[in-house]
């Protein structure tokens, strides 16, 4: 009972003649309906376009790409090689400038690597790349050094039949286990691969035709 009191005291009745009165509470009333409307639509706007400048901005930043191991020259020392069948060997000391390029907006972590020089399927010396970080969207440069030795080398390889002829084939491979990490948001373990063909040429003391992947 109390309540319905209430009620009817805050609501006086009106009379529906004063349709002016009526029409001058509507009209600003409705304009600022469509005033919101507007607005609301700004907003969303507004929210879609941030959304996408986002997205394209994670999409570019973001974005995680395996940085690229490569080895840009190798150098030739201390060559040693002895063609005459069953004592046939071949040592040399080699000296390498390893790349490692991150092209992302993080830094790349590596963990202690190594790479290795091979003749055929067989192991002729490993370097060292040790550990690194790579800052966002720069390229690392190291040399290393490998010690080659044929000695160990199964005889049914062709090195004496190789060496006689003055070159040899040789590949450098490395995988350096690492992860990125852009902005303290993402974090990718990523694992490069390095693989690079080339000749060794015995008579020059030099390598030629290196060709990395
Ligand atoms: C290469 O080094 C090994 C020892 O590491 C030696 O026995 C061999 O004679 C060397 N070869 C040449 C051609 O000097
Ligand atoms: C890195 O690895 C090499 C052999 O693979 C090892 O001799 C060396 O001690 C290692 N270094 C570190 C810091 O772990
Ligand atoms: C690697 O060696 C070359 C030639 O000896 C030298 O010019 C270059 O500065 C060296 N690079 C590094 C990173 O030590
Ligand atoms: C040695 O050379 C012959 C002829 O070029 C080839 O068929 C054979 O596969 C080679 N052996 C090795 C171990 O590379
Ligand atoms: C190796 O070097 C010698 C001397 O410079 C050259 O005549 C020869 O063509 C080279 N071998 C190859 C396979 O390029
Ligand atoms: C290196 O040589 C191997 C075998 O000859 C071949 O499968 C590979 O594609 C070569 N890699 C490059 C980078 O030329």
């Amino acid at each position: 009972m109390a309540e319905e009191s209430e009620v009817s005291s805050l609501a006086p009745p009106r009379s529906y003649s004063r349709s002016d009165e009526e029409l001058a509470w509507h009209m600003p009333n409705a304009s600022r309906h469509k005033k919101s409307n507007k607005c609301l639509v700004y907003i969303l706007a507004g929210i879609v376009i941030q959304s996408i400048i986002l997205l394209s901005f994670a999409s570019v930043v973001l974005r995680v790409t395996t940085p690229a191991v490569k080895l840009r020259w190798v150098a030739v020392k201390n060559l040693k090689y002895d063609s005459t069948t069953p004592s046939s060997s071949l040592n040399a000391t080699l000296i390498a400038e390893v790349t490692v390029k991150n092209r992302n907006f993080g830094r790349f972590e590596f963990e202690n690597s190594t790479a290795s020089f091979t003749y055929g399927d067989m192991k002729l010396g490993d370097m060292k790349i040790g550990t690194g970080r790579v800052k966002a969207r720069e390229t690392n440069r190291v040399n290393v050094t490998a010690e080659v030795r044929s000695n160990g080398l199964p005889d049914n390889m062709n090195l004496s039949s190789d060496i006689g002829s003055g070159t040899l084939e040789l590949r450098s491979y490395a995988k350096l286990s690492g992860r990125v990490l852009v902005m303290k948001i993402v974090k990718k373990r990523e694992t490069p691969e390095m693989n690079c063909n080339m000749t060794l040429n015995l008579s020059r003391g030099e390598i030629q035709d290196l060709l990395c992947n």
